[in-house]
């Protein structure tokens, strides 16, 4: 009966989801937005500035460097890249100084590197930072996007009465469909509601920011990791090939986390089968924190075929532990401490806190601190976890 229900529910979710064939796994790429902002001035920070040559040098590290290798394959520009006007025939312009080939020449660029290129807009008038959006342009902005050859389109929503969305995003998602050209679509959508009608949003949005905006900080991944442990309930039936919710970018490698910090927010994005969009300076960033980024057993948990989003299943002493089923019958399971109070935690869970049946599992560290341990059927599972850290397995069941 429970199956029966399990396969009615996955027709209905296959049914009723975007059907462009993008994003069959979590979308991978970098994006502007959280490391560089809105950084105009290139002659202040010509390192900094959003800009074609920030995009280019991105590219290049992201070619040469094994990220591309990884699965991470979209280079996205956030917002701050267009001119404060439209031309002459109300077409959007990027900003003459910082992209001087234009668009199309970067996308050509990118492209040449085996990689793809995203952009955002605005479903309002004007973007977050207030450059021109696209409301009362759409037709002419999705066909310059197709044009342009972009790959990835993520539409904020500021400066709009909420009521607008839920025609709003559709409406646009049905121009870029009609393009022909295959673009992933990222919606603001149900961030900007307090009642967001998933079952639609999944039907017209490849991914979708669910919540605030990520800071670069502990406390903001620590926010929003309780934010989707406790709305997971809902989220995790909008989830799957197609369509994801998206907790943000990774803050990895910036100023605000920890090594530790920087595992926990990749161990539990990779368990919430979330986007994983680096926003990081590629150029500078310090290898253990590219380590991290480039953790293939991680990425293989985020990108599951199975693309199940997977539950906090757990809580006390403050610690967590986290569960994601995976498609060859394993469980990713991760331990998070978010104790301040020194000295790693030893933590002792039963297979019951950690929501698998009592089999006997061959165990993987996959932060490669350990050796692969056997989890007796009797037994209990015992870890220890650094302060703010994680530590984080993959179970496979290997007797029935
Ligand atoms: C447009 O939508 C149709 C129907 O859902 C789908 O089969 C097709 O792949 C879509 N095309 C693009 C380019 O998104
Ligand atoms: C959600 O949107 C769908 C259309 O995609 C609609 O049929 C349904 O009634 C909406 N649900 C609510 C609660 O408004």
């Amino acid at each position: 009966m429970k199956i029966l229900w399990f396969m009615f529910l996955e027709l209905l979710s296959s049914a009723l989801s975007l059907d462009n064939g993008l994003a069959l796994t979590p979308p991978m790429g970098w994006l502007t937005w959280q490391r560089f902002r809105c950084i105009t001035d290139c002659k202040k920070y010509p390192e900094e500035c959003i800009s074609e040559s920030l995009i280019k040098r991105t590219t290049d590290i992201m070619a040469k460097e094994g990220y591309l290798a990884a699965g991470y394959n979209y280079v996205v520009i956030d917002d701050c890249w267009l001119e404060k006007k439209r031309d002459a025939n109300n077409r959007m312009v990027a900003d003459r100084q910082r992209f001087p080939s234009g668009i199309k020449a970067l996308a050509d660029y990118v492209h040449g590197k085996g990689l793809k290129l995203g952009i955002y807009q605005d479903y309002g008038t004007k973007t977050c930072a207030g450059y021109p959006g696209v409301l009362g342009y759409e037709e002419i902005d999705v066909k310059t996007f197709a044009e342009w050859d972009v790959d990835y389109i993520k539409l904020d929503g500021c400066n709009v009465d909420p009521s607008k969305y839920d025609t709003g995003y559709p409406a646009f998602g049905k121009l870029l469909n009609e393009t022909g050209r295959p673009i992933v679509y990222s919606c603001s959508w149900p961030a900007y509601q307090d009642n967001p009608n998933y079952s639609s949003i999944a039907k017209y949005c490849n991914l979708w920011r669910n919540y605030e905006d990520i800071d670069d900080s502990w406390a903001s991944v620590k926010n929003i990791m309780q934010w989707f442990a406790e709305n997971q309930d809902e989220l995790v039936r909008y989830a799957g090939p197609g369509h994801w919710n998206d907790p943000d970018m990774l803050v990895i490698g910036n100023f605000g986390l920890s090594l530790d910090q920087a595992r926990v927010q990749m161990a539990v994005w990779s368990i919430l089968a979330a986007p994983l969009l680096m926003s990081v300076d590629l150029a500078t960033i310090r290898p253990e924190f590219k380590e991290v980024l480039l953790n293939e057993d991680v990425i293989a948990v985020n990108q599951d075929p199975l693309g199940k989003q997977g539950m906090r299943v757990w809580t006390g002493s403050d610690c967590e532990i986290w569960n994601r089923e995976l498609a060859d019958g394993s469980y990713a399971i991760a331990f998070v401490s978010l104790r301040e109070d020194g000295a790693p935690f030893t933590l002792e869970a039963s297979f019951d806190d950690m929501k698998i049946s009592k089999k006997i599992y061959k165990v993987k560290d996959l932060y490669n601190d350990e050796k692969t341990t056997f989890c007796d059927i009797q037994g209990k599972f015992e870890t220890r976890i650094n302060p703010t850290g994680v530590r984080f397995y993959k179970f496979t069941p290997i007797c029935i």
